[in-house]
């Protein structure tokens, strides 16, 4: 009995933990698994982390076009920053690679270009 009590306050704690914690506006990283070599298949990997709700699209585009993307599930620290890892197989051949997130915090959508790339 006093173990549910207790199990019960904690859910509250957690539920209201949540609900209050405030909006924050995501950070976003891109960077590839391997060096970049034009013509190699890489893998181009969009961290995104610090976010608040937890509603979240992330997409990542090679000029202009979204490509096939798997996700890691949506995980958070203790802060109830939420962090989320995109990622998908792009072979560098020129064109912009970019990742796209959108966030009820951001006003339009943060679009940030694969910059290793950009030398090539
Ligand atoms: C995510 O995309 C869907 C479909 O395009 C859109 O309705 C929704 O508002 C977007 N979410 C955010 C947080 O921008």
């Amino acid at each position: 009995m006093a173990k549910a009590l207790m199990l019960s306050c904690l859910a509250v704690v957690l539920l209201v933990g949540f609900l209050e914690a405030t909006p924050r506006t995501p950070n976003v990283q891109v960077y590839s698994r391997y060096p970049v070599e034009k013509g190699t298949e890489n893998i181009v990997n969009c961290y995104v982390d610090n976010f608040h709700p937890p509603k979240i699209n992330i997409t990542i585009e090679k000029g202009g076009k979204p490509l096939d993307v798997k996700q890691s599930d949506l995980s958070f620290d203790k802060t109830w920053a939420f962090n989320r890892l995109v990622y998908a197989k792009v072979t560098p051949d020129g064109e912009d690679v970019a990742c796209r997130v959108e966030h009820s915090t951001l006003a339009g959508p943060k679009v940030v270009k694969w910059g290793e790339y950009l030398p090539l």
